[in-house]
């Protein structure tokens, strides 16, 4: 039986908990938040333990996986402390907000010998998996150019580290991070990126449109804003146009992105010659396939080959690029 210990009991966790009920070999032993109405209650609700302090938690609960579900700024420290307890860690996405945390990060967890993964939930998310498989059997065959976009209203439940330049950097990072790590994930390795974005009120670069070129010759633009008008639902889409297909698919939740069970989902798919498909998508709970997963990594002791470390650094800096070309208005290369 997995022993798990969240760090961060806010909007995220929740997914995680009710990811973790749905499986056999895994039970949630504790929390821990510095708010301490707000981890009590989430540890009467999912019946664990409640710890105001992580590393108090990380003596003295009975974890040995540790999820980590807090601010992005936070994250580099928290995994650092879990690494020193030999914990195996599930790190939230973004990573780590610069290039520099992150690759420190990585030395930490290898260092230690701990199981480490990213949750890049995209990785794991019904009409995502779908595209990837079209993609890798051939059916799309080259792709001319792939669309991706995520796009909800500004976020306004209490976690104004997410609308900070530094602590998590709004639209730019914390919603650009699903897509250009999904898209190197279909087409490897970026070269380069040019971003024309919009700064708001708070300082984030709040609607971003992203140029990227692959290594491999394909081409993507995606979209991340945090600047849709009221009752706009979170929207998450993506369409890839290929010499042999071309793929749509269109994902709306309810207000935020906690709301999965309002989700409206559809995959379509035309190929030359051929009857469109179009498909509504059974939405398969993506936490609890990620979580699965990672638990497998664990008792294999192998580090996790379908969201492997080198590519979270790569996403971290191709982030880092795209915020200096919305900075500067340059086309920035990944590989010099
Ligand atoms: N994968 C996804 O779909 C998804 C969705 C939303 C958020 N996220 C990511 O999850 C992370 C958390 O986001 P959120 O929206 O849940 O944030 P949140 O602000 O709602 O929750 C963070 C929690 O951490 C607690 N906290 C802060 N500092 C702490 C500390 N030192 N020790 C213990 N607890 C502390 C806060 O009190 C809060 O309850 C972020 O990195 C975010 O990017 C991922």
């Amino acid at each position: 039986m997995h022993k798990i210990g969240i760090i961060g009991a806010g909007l995220i966790s929740r997914s995680h908990a009710e990811s973790i009920r749905t499986q056999n070999g895994a039970v949630l032993t504790a929390v821990a938040d510095i708010r301490e109405e707000v981890g009590q209650r989430f540890a009467e609700e999912y019946g664990c333990a409640y710890f105001q302090d992580a590393e108090e938690m990380l003596k003295h609960a009975d974890v040995e996986v540790v999820i980590i579900a807090l601010p992005t700024f936070l994250h580099g420290k928290y995994v650092e402390l879990c690494a020193r307890y030999g914990k195996h860690v599930l790190c939230e996405k973004p990573v780590e907000m610069t290039v520099e945390a992150t690759e420190r990060m990585l030395e930490q967890v290898k260092d230690a010998g701990i199981i480490f993964m990213v949750g890049q939930v995209v990785r794991f998310w019904s009409g995502y998996t779908e595209i990837k498989e079209l993609y890798e059997s051939g059916e799309l065959g080259q792709v001319h150019m792939a669309f991706a976009s995520r796009c909800s209203t500004l976020p306004d439940w209490g976690n104004e580290w997410l609308l900070h330049p530094e602590k998590g950097a709004g639209a730019i990072c914390d919603m650009h991070v699903h897509d250009v790590d999904f898209l190197r994930d279909l087409f490897g390795e970026i070269d380069s990126v040019y971003c024309l974005a919009s700064k708001d009120h708070t300082g984030c670069w709040n609607h971003a449109m992203s140029s990227i070129s692959f290594k491999s010759g394909e081409k993507a633009v995606a979209e991340a804003a945090f600047t849709m008008s009221d009752g706009y639902p979170f929207t998450m889409f993506f369409k890839a146009a290929g010499t042999k297909g071309t793929v749509e698919f269109t994902y709306k939740a309810g207000y935020n992105i906690g709301e999965r069970d309002a989700s409206t989902s559809e995959l379509r798919l035309y190929r030359q010659n051929r009857q469109p498909v179009i498909r509504k998508l059974e939405q398969h709970d993506p936490y609890a396939r990620q979580l699965q997963y990672f638990l497998s990594c664990v008792e294999a002791g192998e580090q996790p080959a379908r969201v492997p470390h080198h590519e979270n650094l790569e996403v971290i800096k191709a982030i880092a690029a795209i915020r200096e070309s919305a900075d500067t208005g340059k086309i920035l290369s990944l590989t010099s």
